[in-house]
């Protein structure tokens, strides 16, 4: 692979080979000292980063889900208006396999891009819609359509961290966990290593106390539904045959920590306000009024 590659595939290693070429250069003490001032300004790592809104129509709980209104605007739209206030995205893409949510989109203004039925869920929206977009991408942010409260903030912080880690292909969040949610299989808990690396994501509580009681002095971590992927790991992630671990807990992630790809995992602040069912959507429009937001 050329040292200055920029094609997507693989590139999550280039970092590693420009400082093998440093060495073969004979400018070994400059690696030493740090290999920047000898081989002139850094390129931005991974620069290149579009978000992408998987929406689908057909939800087993909740139809039509991306165009229920909130405070009189679809919710689509709503998770679009965040994204496009992210300053790491260059482009913000809705994929969807339905009309009436195209035929929306297109009329507040999004760029849409139509991807098949068959999608089992939203990153294999995101591999099939990265593969149809003309332009090359280094960054995808699978933004869910369902958290019309996003903070563009917490996008630009997951794509940070994955062009500061090139040895990572996966980055999400994590937020402070309620401890009345410590036993809720539908809340998620991860723990990382010293470096901000996931160890592991489930549904139990991790780490678990000998009292049999979660501890109120400990933080544990709530994982949070956003995440970014490199696009050349993106392409193959949807292939890759599922894990013990990921079947047992039916957490997707734990695929990408079981073939040892490596992900970065950030703490934010942030209340997670997901519109799962048709009665949360009464919930977030209240919240919404009570903070003046609309
Ligand atoms: C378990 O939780 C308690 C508080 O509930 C805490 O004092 C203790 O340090 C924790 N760890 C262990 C190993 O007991
Ligand atoms: C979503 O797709 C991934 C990638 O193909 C797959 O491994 C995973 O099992 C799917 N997750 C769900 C919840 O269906």
């Amino acid at each position: 692979m050329s040292v200055c590659s920029s094609s997507s595939s693989g590139s999550w290693s280039s970092t590693k080979a420009w400082i093998v070429h440093g060495i073969v250069a004979g400018v070994a003490i400059a690696v030493a000292i740090g290999a920047r001032v000898y081989l002139g300004p850094p390129k931005k790592f991974r620069s290149r980063v579009v978000g992408i809104i998987p929406a689908r129509f057909d939800s087993s709980r909740f139809q039509g889900k991306p165009l229920v209104q909130i405070l009189g605007k679809p919710m689509i739209q709503r998770t679009w208006e965040r994204a496009k206030l992210a300053t790491t995205l260059d482009h913000v893409v809705v994929a969807t396999d339905d009309e009436k949510i195209r035929e929306c989109c297109r009329s507040f203004g999004a760029d849409v891009i139509m991807t098949s039925e068959s999608c089992r869920n939203g990153t294999e929206r995101c591999s099939e819609a990265i593969q149809k977009l003309e332009k090359k991408y280094d960054i995808v942010v699978n933004i869910q359509g369902d958290e019309p409260l996003i903070e563009p903030e917490i996008i630009d912080g997951i794509v940070k961290a994955l062009q500061e880690a090139p040895d990572a292909v996966f980055s999400t969040a994590v937020t402070s966990l309620k401890l009345e949610d410590a036993f809720d299989p539908n809340r998620v808990k991860c723990v990382v290593d010293n470096s901000g690396y996931a160890i592991y994501f489930s549904r139990g509580l991790i780490p678990f106390n000998k009292s049999g009681k979660a501890n109120p002095q400990f933080p544990y971590m709530l994982h949070l539904g956003i995440q970014s992927y490199d696009t050349g790991f993106l392409k193959i992630y949807p292939q890759l045959e599922p894990t013990p671990l990921q079947l047992e807990e039916d957490l997707e992630q734990l695929k990408v920590l079981e073939n040892g790809y490596k992900m970065k995992v950030i703490k934010v602040d942030h209340e997670a306000h997901g519109v799962d069912a048709p009665e949360d959507v009464e919930k977030i429009e209240s919240l919404m009024l009570q903070r003046n937001l609309s």
